[in-house]
């Protein structure tokens, strides 16, 4: 049932640090682990890696691949280890919102490594494998550091690339530890409000992608999204297209730039906010 989240910057170990949880955790607690790696799901596709990171469509296909992929195999008996650069906060939080709705318990598990002995690891890759500098670099640019501090980062393992892998704490803290209870998620952490607006960018993303979804299974009036403490919006109709819903929320985002809401806001409650001008454009739309 548990997720381990790997994240890290290109060539810093994340597929071997991977591999040895995988073992650790089949040989020394006899449980059945799967990982579900960004490279293999790359390499299916016939992509070429520094071709998606360098496309933001492609890049967030295969990440919405990989985290449907990850949440499908979360069985009560299974581990799934989640082999990624996981290197956006916002994703990260994602991930951590959908195990917690399916009753896991969820550790993350760094990978560092000194950029020049990261970047002789990759060019001793075989040429499909390498990444290019520029490529490299965008990834060190684009990098949010996992923080202990945000529940979804934690539990936290930052492991270097020589020290030996702490397996009997991650097992413990997979699995002698309780899930988060669902409705914990409004206790968020506050948000610094430099990067406010591009965390309200994700917010509003992620919830519009969630009311798309939930539409395609044909939910209809009063829906209720999985995300951000469980999200109530009244008046979905087969009116909101996924146009409309990008203008929604295209107009909420001008209109917190002029109406800041306080930089204390969590997360949760951005969503509560984009959840209520929601509630109140869909009401006021013709039946
Ligand atoms: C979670 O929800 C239950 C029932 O709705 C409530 O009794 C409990 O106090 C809530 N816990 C927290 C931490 O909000
Ligand atoms: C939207 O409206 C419904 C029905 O009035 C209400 O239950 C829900 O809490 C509202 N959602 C938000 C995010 O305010
Ligand atoms: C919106 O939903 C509320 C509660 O379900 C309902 O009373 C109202 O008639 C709906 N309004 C529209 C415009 O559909």
């Amino acid at each position: 049932m548990p997720l381990v989240i790997i994240a890290g910057l290109p060539s810093t170990g994340k597929s071997t640090r991977a591999n040895q949880i995988k073992e650790f955790l089949q040989d020394v607690n006899k449980v059945k682990v799967h990982i579900v790696s960004e490279n293999d799901i790359i390499n299916n596709k016939e992509l070429q890696k520094n071709k998606v990171f360098s496309d933001p469509q492609k890049e967030k296909e295969i990440r919405g691949i990989l985290k449907s992929e990850a949440i499908r195999l979360l069985t009560p008996e299974n581990v799934v280890i989640l082999d990624a650069g996981n290197y956006i906060k916002g994703y990260r939080y994602e991930l951590y919102c959908a195990s917690k709705n399916s009753g896991s318990t969820q550790v993350t598990v760094e990978t560092i490594c000194a950029k020049e002995e990261a970047w002789d690891w990759n060019i001793r890759r075989s040429e499909e494998e390498r990444y290019s500098k520029e490529c490299y670099d965008a990834l060190h640019l684009r990098y949010e550091i996992p923080d202990s501090r945000n529940r979804w980062d934690s539990p936290l393992f930052c492991l270097q690339s020589h020290e030996s892998l702490p397996g009997n704490e991650i097992y413990q803290a997979l699995f002698l530890r309780k899930p988060p209870p669902p409705n914990q998620s409004t206790q968020s952490a506050p948000l610094s409000s430099a990067n406010f607006l591009n965390e309200l960018d994700k917010i509003t993303q992620a919830i519009v992608a969630e009311i798309i979804s939930a539409k395609k299974c044909g939910a209809e009036g009063t829906i209720k999204l999985p995300c951000h403490g469980g999200i109530v919006l009244q008046n979905i109709s087969g009116s909101c297209s996924p146009a409309q819903l990008a203008r929604y929320r295209r107009q909420f985002l001008n209109y917190a730039k002029l109406h800041p809401p306080s930089p204390k806001e969590t997360p949760d409650g951005l969503a509560q906010l984009f959840g209520q001008f929601l509630n109140t454009t869909l009401s006021a739309l013709p039946s």
